[in-house]
């Protein structure tokens, strides 16, 4: 162990998919090896924009099974709830007195998603509050994919800020992001990200999904009409992605399975590709489907109770430095 710690949050929205996996879920399974790993799920963010209810606490809990299907060790690393460590929401109000509203209001996710219906402040003030998750635990690194990158950017902004006005609390983190993968993108549009709110059903691949669905789902996915399969983004991004996500499962490099498949066509690619993936997915389906709630559920509330006294260090060096204690 480095002594380093690691912090990452996955919002209960949704399922969680093959982008998720690739692109944050296989870097927070390895970094448990090398570093003190936190994971959270974070269910205050997943408020910030409109919710049902019984989505909320039926999402938590499958997404924290997930988590652990996916390789996350409770034993290794601590895995909670995000709302029930209050301590992030008091650093989020004292890190928002030192942000810029105009820098807030400059963010991608709140110029795309603030006019939307019903929507509140919590999309203004979202980037604020993982700051927040982040920094509550002095950590080092930040495992995420791409789509990432502004919000960590702000995070090492109010680290810094922080800082320099009230002295030396935290580390600034870096930013670790996979070297391919880390922008998964769609399957029937290889020019934006694979999300979990695709209204096309066969857009995202998720981790529950059956070796059928699966198959199905990458057989119909949208290439351009050449036959060379070839790493070539600009040009091939459809095949480029698969590319990639064949890589990741098959543990191959890119360049070699382009040589192997360059020529043969891409029906006989995208087989190859969808068997790959099916029994890359299949162990991880199958932890899933195995897990009971109650083991869960348990988990979730031994973490949170010792991230609370991590987080309450934190917080005491936070209100001896700007004045409240
Ligand atoms: P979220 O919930 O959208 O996604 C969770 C993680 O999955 C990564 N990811 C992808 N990677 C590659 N390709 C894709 N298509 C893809 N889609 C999602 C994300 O980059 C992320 O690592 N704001 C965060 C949640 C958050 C957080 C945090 C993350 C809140 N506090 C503190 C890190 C640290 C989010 O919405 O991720």
């Amino acid at each position: 162990m480095s002594g380093k710690r690691v912090f990452s949050g996955m919002q209960p929205t949704g399922k969680a998919h093959l982008g998720n996996l690739i692109g944050a879920f296989n870097n927070w399974v390895s970094m448990q090896d090398s570093y003190e790993t936190i994971y959270c799920v974070v269910d205050l963010h997943a408020m910030s924009t409109p919710f049902e209810k019984t989505d909320l606490s039926e999402g938590r809990l499958r997404l924290a099974k997930m988590i652990i299907a996916a390789g996350v060790d409770p034993k290794r690393s601590l895995l909670y709830y995000q709302s029930e460590v209050p301590q992030h929401a008091e650093l989020y109000w004292i890190l928002g007195t030192l942000t810029g509203v105009g820098q807030l209001q400059r963010m991608t996710q709140f110029k795309e998603k603030s006019d939307r219906a019903g929507q509140g402040f919590g999309i203004l003030a979202y980037p604020v509050l993982q700051a927040a998750d982040i920094l509550i635990h002095k950590v080092h690194a930040v495992p995420v994919g791409d789509d990432q990158a502004q919000h960590l950017e702000l995070t090492r902004d109010l680290a810094t800020r922080f800082n320099s006005r009230f002295g030396e609390v935290f580390p600034v983190p870096e930013r670790i992001t996979p070297e391919i993968g880390a922008r998964v993108m769609s399957l029937q549009d290889p020019d934006s990200k694979m999300s979990k709110s695709d209204p096309n059903a066969r857009a995202t691949l998720f981790l529950d999904d059956s070796d059928d669905e699966i198959r199905k789902k990458i057989r119909s996915a949208v290439t351009d009409t050449g036959t060379e399969v070839a790493y070539d983004w600009e040009n091939k991004a459809g095949i480029s992605n698969l590319l990639e996500i064949f890589a990741y499962f098959s543990g191959r490099s890119i360049d070699d399975l382009a040589a192997e498949y360059g020529t043969g066509g891409y029906g006989n690619f995208k087989s190859a590709v969808a068997e790959s993936v099916a029994s890359g997915v299949k162990p991880i389906r199958e932890a899933y489907e195995g897990m009971s709630d109650a083991e869960v559920v348990e988990v979730m509330r031994a973490s949170a109770a010792t991230a609370r006294e991590m987080a309450d260090r934190t917080m005491d060096d936070v209100r001896a430095a700007v004045g409240l204690s």
